[in-house]
């Protein structure tokens, strides 16, 4: 394992990304994590990100000096990038010093000294780095000695190879620097001799193992699947441990897209022989959801609408067993589980909520299930690389995110009005088609049409009209965190909105939403 210590970067989880490229399995920690919490993880490699502090700063997160005294009586070699570097050099009796005019950012070439340990087996004395920080370490802990320079003379790496201590200035871990991950191997295996040989069908035998010892040999387990990869990955990789001890349910809310509903669960059935069970609470849920135009509050009615269906659901289930299950399976991924995390030193404590996406599908701490989350420990293309090895179809695998509260937060207002969820659904699916058959929709993150509340005068056949507008979104991203509108070519957007006003009843007008998150969301509501 290579424990990532994390000060906030932007750039940590690629870091850990990198480490798991490389088949090394990497372990993520807030960069204030208490010794034993460090031992635990019982790493063979660490490394300290960037971040946005100084060391100088007032509260920047220091590591205690019995850290540097475990790395070096176990010999655990220690990587230090950017802020992490400057944390080395401050806390082991060397000089930080923020010098204003001589920031160094984006990229650059720097001249590396290849007779050192980190540029052991280069072939060149150049190469081109991504730079980002505005102080440098103007004098090293002894030990230590510069091995890599800047154009303007700035230190950029450093080592002390007696104790296995190393530290970059610049990030390896971005595609823009050119040896960057052959860096990070080498540190991997020559210098911490790891082996590299962590892989998809080992965390998959792996997980199963856990199932089989965590549930046993009568229990039953519950899993409420929502359509999407996570929970369908999760899912199947229970079953092929507990085959019909396992128990799913899928809720048909009255908001899932045209034909959803009948396409999932044949997926479930047909592909992948999941016991699965469909409760269809639509009625319910439009009855819930009538006259509320508030966001948020359609929000809560949503995830109080689920939870109660839940729980009708287990009660029915114990009643039917004889007893209750006791075990839940969720698609809980490593983002979920580090998120939670805020950096050390941002003087953060909560996030703010801008949208309470946890209160949809969240279930109450009082149902007392005791969790399986088989991807907890995994990111999003490793549990679409899973799912290809349990051979969940390809179409599945690569669709786009949709939202818990589902259509509910793309009508805007109140979602039972006239036919607004008929009308989006329509024209949902032939903008997604169109996608499709363009051959875009593996460019995009996620794509989908919004039902706006108002109409505008148009002209069809002559006639007056005085129809609906629908917003059509496209996001670029690559953890729905930030992102960037698509760019489609004007031959298509032309395309689908003639395709929409001529196919949908009731539409005369088609925008395109070109606003990056932030400021907005992707979603509308
Ligand atoms: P926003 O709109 O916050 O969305 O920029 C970011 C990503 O999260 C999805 N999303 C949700 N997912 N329950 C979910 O499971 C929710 O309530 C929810 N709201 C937004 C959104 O589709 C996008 O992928």
């Amino acid at each position: 394992v290579c424990l990532v210590l994390d000060y906030g970067s932007q750039y940590t989880q690629l870091i850990a990304r990198r480490i798991r490229d490389a088949g090394v399995l990497s372990v993520l920690l807030p960069g204030d994590a208490s010794m034993d919490a460090i031992k635990e993880v019982n790493p063979r490699m660490i490394i300290l990100s960037g971040g946005p502090n100084s060391v100088h700063a007032e509260g920047a997160p220091l590591l205690p000096p019995e850290f540097y005294t475990y790395c070096q009586s176990s010999g655990i070699p220690l990587l230090g990038i950017c802020y992490g570097m400057q944390l080395l050099v401050h806390q082991l009796g060397g000089v930080v010093q923020t010098v204003m005019d001589s920031g160094e950012y984006g990229r650059m070439p720097i001249n590396v000294e290849r007779d050192s340990v980190l540029y052991a087996g280069e072939e060149a004395d150049r190469q081109l780095v991504w730079m980002s920080h505005g102080d440098s370490a103007t004098a090293l802990p002894e030990g230590f000695r510069a091995v890599a320079k800047s154009e303007q003379g700035a230190c950029v790496a450093i080592e002390d190879p007696s104790r296995k201590f190393f530290g970059l200035q610049y990030h390896p871990e971005v595609v823009h620097s050119e040896r960057g991950s052959a860096m990070i191997k080498h540190l991997l295996f020559e210098v911490a001799g790891l082996e590299g040989d962590w892989n998809m069908a080992d965390v998959l035998q792996e997980e199963m193992t856990k199932v089989t010892a965590a549930v046993g040999p009568t229990d039953h387990v519950i899993c409420a699947l929502s359509g999407g990869v996570d929970s369908t990955v999760a899912a199947t990789l229970v079953h092929r441990v507990l085959g019909d001890r396992l128990h799913c349910v899928f809720v048909d809310n009255g908001l899932l897209r045209y034909a959803e509903a009948e396409r999932v669960m044949d997926t479930f059935r047909e592909h992948l022989h999941l016991p699965v069970t469909k409760i269809d609470v639509s009625e319910r849920m439009l009855a819930r959801l009538a006259g509320v135009t508030d966001p948020e509050a359609k929000r809560k009615a949503i995830g109080k609408e689920f939870i109660d269906t839940f729980q009708e659901y287990a009660t029915g289930l114990e009643a039917s067993l004889g007893h209750a299950p006791r075990f839940l399976v969720q698609g809980t991924l490593y983002p979920d589980v580090i998120e939670s995390c805020p950096p050390p030193g941002s003087g953060q404590k909560h996030s703010h909520t801008i949208k309470s996406h946890h209160n949809v599908g969240g279930l109450p701490e009082d149902l007392r299930f005791t969790l399986i989350e088989p991807l907890r420990e995994l990111f999003k293309d490793e549990v679409r690389a899973l799912g290809r090895l349990l051979e969940v179809p390809e179409r599945f695998i690569a669709r786009h995110p949709f939202p818990g509260p589902g259509l509910a937060v793309r009508v805007l207002g109140d979602v039972t009005a006239g036919d607004a969820l008929a009308t989006l659904r329509e024209v949902d699916e032939v903008y997604v088609n169109a996608i499709r058959e363009w051959g875009l929709y593996d460019d995009i993150w996620q794509a989908f049409a919004v039902f706006l509340p108002i109409r505008s005068v148009g002209v069809q056949g002559d006639q007056r009209t005085h129809s609906h507008v629908v917003a059509l979104r496209a996001v670029t991203s690559s953890d729905g965190m930030t992102a960037d509108w698509f760019p489609f070519q004007p031959d298509f957007l032309r395309y689908v909105s003639t395709k929409i006003c001529n196919s949908v009843r009731g539409v005369n007008r088609v925008v395109y939403d070109v606003t990056s998150k932030p400021p907005s969301t992707i979603e509308w509501e």
